[in-house]
């Protein structure tokens, strides 16, 4: 049923994804085995997005997904291994499933967080599933690639757990925040990349963050920026996943800011669960248990208002010399063209437009591009010029941003470098190359906001 479905058709049944098996699961082949039921939930969504990439055309104009969390109740692990097998076999599919062989107890290697969320994890831990515990308790600043090699071939593992993410920033200001993300992800990475070269000695690698998904206000307002602190983990867990292949189970579980018992007693299930671990993004929030899938994105646009492009003002685009900012730029003059056009009574569209780079140089492949937006530019009496500026240096955003406040009405961050490389040739050295002018730049400016007030910055 899944091989014969078509994308449109596998979208339709996906908003229906609500509780496992109704809709959804109904629609594959009887699986014979829990973990090959389970797997089916997931297969879908990669069949889904499989089969976009042969149907381009028909969806075209719905090619940019949004992620959505679905809820997915899950039974709680049970001491023999039967609880999802049990669970499985009542839905409607009716698979007559065969139940998984006894557990072994396992060795865990937990690298905890400070708040003690792993230690109640693993006390909530199914009845006679653990052997040993070793939490590693240093600070992650502190271990190197040599005592992360020692503790991962130290023991043959059952579970590796990094639960360090879990702990939060000190404060929201970025001498705090910086130095938290450094250190968990380069730990991470050397961690991985271990394990990659000693697969033998991990069964199933597990990840967890605290609410870095969440959309309530609230809580952003509450716990501040340090709530992100974490969240390169998720970008990078899912490359790492492809490079393990099936050796190893990756799974990045987010957790609930301040997560209840019932929530931790789901983590620690979603941890032992072998049928589920690693097959989706999982949040575990008080109010259930969540997977991320991506969904094509005409509903959602269909709900939000168009966006409108401000009519005078401040945008800045970081990374202004390159590709993707003379698409934007170019994409920004037409709106305004536009906008134009539609409001004859209003006074034409003003906004000036900085283009940020180190180099404040256009190279020859962006000269077609450049001088297209320098015409359309001159024809709409609007300003576009290059700025320099290092997108990765607190001082120079602090300083662009102090000039142009209180009049920046947008930013649109494409800075990036790419630093590409297998897990075996990745260097904390590229990985921070590339992190710099993406996410720690995104932090600066930011930070920056946070403190000159630019009320029409939409
Ligand atoms: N092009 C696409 O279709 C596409 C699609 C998806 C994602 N992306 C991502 O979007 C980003 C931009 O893509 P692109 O194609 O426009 O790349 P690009 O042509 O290489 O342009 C990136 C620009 O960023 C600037 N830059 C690098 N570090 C900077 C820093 N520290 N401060 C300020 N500017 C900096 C560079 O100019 P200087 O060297 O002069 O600073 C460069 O011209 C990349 O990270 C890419 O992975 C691109």
């Amino acid at each position: 049923a899944a091989k014969a479905a078509k994308p449109a058709q596998v979208a339709d049944e996906v908003p229906k994804l609500v509780g496992a098996g109704e809709g959804f699961a109904a629609a594959f082949a009887k699986p014979h085995s829990a973990d090959e039921a389970y797997f089916s939930l997931a297969k879908g969504q990669r069949h889904f997005e499989e089969t976009v990439q042969d149907c381009l055309e028909p969806v075209s104009s719905e090619m940019c997904f949004v992620c959505e969390w679905y809820p997915e109740a899950w039974p709680l692990e049970s001491k023999d291994r039967s609880s999802t097998a049990t669970f499985l076999a009542g839905l409607p599919m009716q698979a007559e499933l065969e139940l998984p062989p006894a557990p072994a107890k396992e060795h865990i290697l937990v690298f905890a967080d400070r708040g003690g969320c792993c230690k109640r994890i693993l006390e909530a831990a199914p009845e006679r599933r653990v052997g040993s515990i070793t939490f590693e308790e240093r600070a992650l600043a502190e271990l190197d690639a040599e005592d992360l090699k020692e503790l991962v071939t130290q023991e043959k593992w059952g579970l590796i757990l990094f639960g360090t993410g879990l702990d939060l920033p000190a404060s929201n200001s970025v001498d705090d925040i910086m130095p938290v993300i450094d250190d968990l992800s380069r730990t991470w990475m050397e961690l991985v990349k271990l394990v990659a070269r000693n697969k033998k000695n991990c069964g199933r690698l597990g990840v967890l963050s605290r609410d870095v998904f969440t959309d309530d206000p609230k809580k952003h307002r509450k716990a501040g920026l340090r709530l992100e602190a974490a969240s390169s983990l998720w970008g990078m867990s899912n490359t790492m996943r492809i490079e393990l292949e099936e050796a190893v189970h990756l799974a990045y579980i987010d957790i609930e800011l301040k997560p209840s018992d019932e929530c931790l007693k789901r983590v620690a299930s979603e941890l032992f669960c072998q049928e589920t671990f690693g097959q989706n993004t999982v949040r575990i929030l008080n109010s259930g248990r969540y997977i991320m899938r991506q969904v094509q994105c005409k509903h959602y646009q269909a709900r939000t208002p168009s966006f409108e492009v401000p009519s005078s003002g401040v945008i800045a685009i970081t990374g202004g010399n390159g590709s993707l900012a003379q698409v934007f730029g170019l994409h920004l003059l037409e709106m305004a063209e536009r906008k134009n056009r539609e409001h004859p009574g209003l006074p034409p569209v003003s906004f000036t437009i900085k283009l940020l780079s180190r180099s404040a140089v256009v190279r020859d492949r962006e000269a077609q591009a450049w001088a297209e937006i320098v015409k359309k530019a001159a024809t709409l009496n609007i300003s576009v010029d290059h700025v320099k500026c290092d997108v990765t240096k607190a001082e120079s955003i602090e300083r662009f941003i102090a000039e142009y406040t209180p009049n920046i009405t947008g930013i649109i961050h494409t800075a990036g470098i790419l630093q590409d490389a297998m897990l075996p040739g990745q260097t904390w050295e590229k990985f921070e190359t590339c992190l710099g002018c993406k996410s720690r730049a995104c932090i600066y400016l930011h930070d920056s906001l946070e403190r000159h007030h630019n009320p029409d910055l939409g």
